[in-house]
């Protein structure tokens, strides 16, 4: 018997909702919220009001694409933290009223699993070369940088993580502060494509074991952006590109270090990347030299499944599915940062 899971995603700042057929994706549609772009970041409560509106439509539009029915559906899949919690409940809620009207078992799963898990997304028609346990997973987005061991779908151990800043939130705030928009994540990867990624040197932390810190590289960036002001009040105007890619270098080198670090440690060769900042051309091009000098297999995702998306909700829900690990009707949502 076909097993059909609908995933739903409301986490943040994009509802979405996809359908997965037997592990192979039938449709991912993404709705996202244009309305947070006035304020240079995303508002909660205008993110949980457009959920609200996007919601019934995006659900619709994915068992379309689908060409399923709700009533063929196994289970639904919703994302049930960490995130914004105005934001999680709009999906939260709208997956338990429509498993229980169905009478079909509801699946929770935690936002991080899922960008992990996006890996074993499988696409008719594409040959599909899946990541084999255990191997290592750079989790690097907004609010997180981790290196986790993933052992099993549902068994995950952070082997290192971000003590302050994550590293898309480090590249945000310095887009930020040299004035050029808002997120940072893809002006910086556009302009670093242009620049010298070696004109200039920022500090680089000092921290032994597997954990990330990327605030002194902040402020590094910051001090000596100051200073180059003083001298020439057009400098960033002047030299945004060798500023972008002096400072996506730095990033991508402080990842990759503590990366290579935990692939030694623990002699794994199978390594992906997920997260919105697995987008940046440097840090896929780093994989990219990885895996020629040390013999890494790397699993690079899809763009559409760097950013926030439902599929990666549903192939997560599809494998506790099958492992009849479903959720109580009485689950609340969590905002909190946890890798269960
Ligand atoms: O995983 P994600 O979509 O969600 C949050 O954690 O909120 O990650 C968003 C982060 C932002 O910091 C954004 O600037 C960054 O991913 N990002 C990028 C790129 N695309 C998105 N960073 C570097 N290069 C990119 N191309």
């Amino acid at each position: 018997m076909d097993t059909i899971i609908l995933g739903i995603e409301s986490s943040c700042d994009d509802t979405s909702a996809a359908v997965i057929k037997n592990g192979y994706l039938l449709s991912n549609v993404v709705a996202g919220q244009s309305v947070h772009e006035a304020y240079g970041g995303v508002v909660p409560e205008l993110a949980s009001r457009a959920h609200q509106q996007n919601i019934v439509p995006v659900v619709h539009e994915a068992l379309k694409r689908a060409g399923v029915r709700k009533e063929e559906l196994s289970g639904v899949a919703f994302t049930r933290g960490p995130g914004l919690m105005g934001s999680l409940l709009v999906g939260v809620s709208f997956a338990k009223g429509l498993a229980r009207s169905l009478g079909i078992p509801l699946l929770d799963v935690n936002h991080l699993t899922g960008h992990v898990l996006a890996h074993f997304i499988k696409t008719e028609g594409e040959e599909a070369d899946l990541p084999t346990y255990p191997f290592l997973c750079l989790l690097v987005s907004g609010g997180n940088s981790q290196i986790i061991l993933v052992k099993a779908y549902n068994d995950m151990e952070i082997l290192g993580q971000t003590i302050d800043d994550a590293a898309g939130e480090a590249i945000d705030k310095c887009s930020k502060v040299m004035g050029l928009g808002y997120p940072g994540g893809p002006i910086i990867d556009k302009l670093a494509r242009q620049g010298n990624p070696k004109a200039y040197t920022f500090s680089k932390p000092h921290i032994p074991d597997l954990n990330y810190s990327f605030s002194g590289l902040k402020t590094s960036f910051l001090y000596s952006l100051r200073d180059w002001l003083k001298d020439d009040p057009d400098f960033i105007k002047h030299h945004k590109e060798d500023l972008a890619a002096s400072l996506e270098a730095t990033v991508v080198e402080i990842l990759m270090d503590k990366l290579r670090k935990a692939a030694q440690q623990y002699n794994i060769k199978e390594v992906a990347v997920a997260g919105g900042v697995s987008a940046n051309n440097g840090l896929r091009n780093a994989f990219r030299e990885h895996a020629d000098k040390y013999g890494w297999k790397i699993f690079i995702p899809k763009f559409s499944y760097t950013t926030d998306n439902a599929a990666m909700i549903a192939i997560t829900g599809y494998f506790k599915y099958l492992n009849k690990e479903f959720c109580s009707i009485d689950a609340p949502a969590y905002s909190r940062v946890t890798l269960k």
